[in-house]
């Protein structure tokens, strides 16, 4: 409940950010909604601050008023991470005009960027500073430095480079009571006491809010392979996992599974995609990169599919022979989430267990799936080179939608077990945003869940850092 009356503060706070930095009504629409369409918000106003100063303003203000900020990235959060609830009495707060890279240092190996620039950006201006930015996700046009980081997202070259925390040097916050902490460092080793940064990367804004990181970069490769191969079984996929990473570890920036009936769904939804073979029962794509000159990736990848397919590991494969083609086959991918969303209702389940226990997890969770929803579509997909499977079940043929979804917790519940009994996590790399946070004390309960709420507690100790969200 607000101290001061919300007119009075947004009358405040309206002319302080001036009329760019506020919208109301109508235009806040697109940001009370979620890219999943599973919860419909509302808020008084989003904030749109110009610089970190103003976002410190923006937090100063709120705090005294006991008014509630959901910050937002490029919210295309999974787990409805960045949404401000249906009572319409928290503000959003957008970093989409801080959006500046401040510093690239290519001896460094570094970039400065504020937070509210697109992923895809930042790498545009590692790539035009003869670099790379290694992380790449699907809604990578779309999403945010801040919310990528607030989420420690995963995503396609996690098996290279690790994920998002690991990517990130320094960061500059503004603490809930608007204190700015600076810790904008480029240092490789700073062995300093409790290491801040990483307790606001995955905190998904419930700590403070990211304004600007320094961010790891990496050599840009110059030679880079793409392949798509058909396999026979999950275990296939995997053992050509294992084959290509034990032939070159250093070389291999991406490796992921697909099933049959998710590329069905790609074909079916997604215009001009195409299968360069004939469809087949599971699919690995596999891209191998190195800024070694000379290296000779097309033949090692060419002598590791011809090994692969005499083991019986692969039927059928195609290595892209342009970057046209590297981008159609990343594409079948890539649109897995958009084919299934057309495709109708889905639960997700963003799991992940150790990398041998992939096949077990897939056949066993299908199986407790279907023996809890007969018809119900099994659709996993994802990072089996990290263990980390989107075990996704699009609704039975012909349910009502808002049924099959009302069903959601006891699906993702039959899918849990499974993974707990493979010692695996809950949630691989969405987070937990509005989704889970019923699931964190079963998970994450006992000491590891007081701590969490102690650490909360000291740093945001009214609760007004994204409320609802990762803590039950
Ligand atoms: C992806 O890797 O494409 C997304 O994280 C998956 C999803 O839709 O669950
Ligand atoms: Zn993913």
């Amino acid at each position: 409940m607000a101290d001061a009356p919300l007119p009075a503060l947004l009358h405040r706070l309206a002319a302080m950010l001036g009329p760019a930095g506020v919208l109301t009504g109508a235009d806040t629409a697109a940001y009370s909604e979620d890219w999943r369409r599973l919860y419909q918000g509302r808020t008084p106003a989003v904030l749109r601050p110009a610089d970190t100063a103003q976002v410190a303003a923006v937090l100063r203000e709120c705090a005294q008023a006991g008014v509630a900020v959901v910050p937002q990235g490029g919210n295309t959060s999974m787990v409805g991470g960045a949404v401000p609830s249906e009572a319409g009495d928290q503000l959003v707060l957008s970093l989409a005009r801080m959006n500046r890279v401040r510093e690239i240092d290519p001896i460094d190996q570094t970039m400065t960027i504020e937070a509210g620039a697109t992923w895809k950006s930042a790498q545009v201006a590692a790539e035009e500073a003869g670099c790379l930015l290694p992380l790449s996700i699907g809604s990578e046009g779309t999403a945010q430095v801040g919310g990528i980081l607030a989420t420690n997202a995963g995503g396609n070259n996690t098996v290279r480079y690790g994920n998002a925390r690991d990517l990130v040097l320094g960061l500059e916050v503004v603490l809930p009571d608007g204190q700015v902490w600076n810790g904008l460092r480029r240092l490789r080793k700073d062995n300093t006491g409790y290491c801040l940064r990483q307790l606001f990367v995955g905190a998904e804004g419930t700590l403070g809010v990211i304004t600007a990181a320094v961010l790891k970069l990496v050599p840009r490769p110059t030679e880079q392979e793409v392949a798509l191969c058909a396999v026979p079984s999950v275990a296939a996929a995997l053992a050509l996992f294992t084959r290509v990473h034990r032939h070159d570890p250093a070389a291999v920036q991406a490796f992921e599974y697909m099933s049959g009936p998710g590329m069905g769904f790609v074909l079916a939804h997604i215009p001009n995609a195409t299968l360069p073979f004939a469809p087949a029962p599971h699919y690995a794509l596999v891209e191998l990169a190195t800024p070694r000159p000379q290296a000779g990736l097309r033949a090692a990848l060419e002598s590791v599919l011809e090994a692969a397919m005499e083991a019986g590991e692969v039927e059928d494969a195609v290595i892209a022979e342009s970057e046209a083609q590297r981008a159609a086959l990343w594409r079948l991918r890539e649109e897995h989430s958009e084919a299934q969303k057309r495709e109708g209702a889905s639960i997700k389940n963003d799991v992940s267990v150790p990398v041998s226990r992939v096949p077990a997890l897939i056949e066993q969770a299908s199986a407790a799936c279907l023996a809890l929803m007969p018809g119900i579509r099994p659709v996993p997909f994802g990072h089996i080179g990290d263990g980390n499977i989107h075990f996704n079940l699009e609704q039975p043929l012909g349910m009502d939608p808002a049924a099959f979804l009302a069903q959601d917790h006891a699906v993702m519940d039959a899918v849990g077990e499974v993974v707990r009994a493979l010692d695996g996590s809950f949630s691989a790399e969405h987070g937990i945003g509005r989704l889970k946070p019923y699931m964190m004390p079963e998970w994450r309960g006992g000491a590891e869940l007081d701590l969490m709420r102690r650490i909360k507690a000291a740093i945001d100790p009214r609760g007004l850092m994204n409320p609802g969200k990762v803590l039950p």
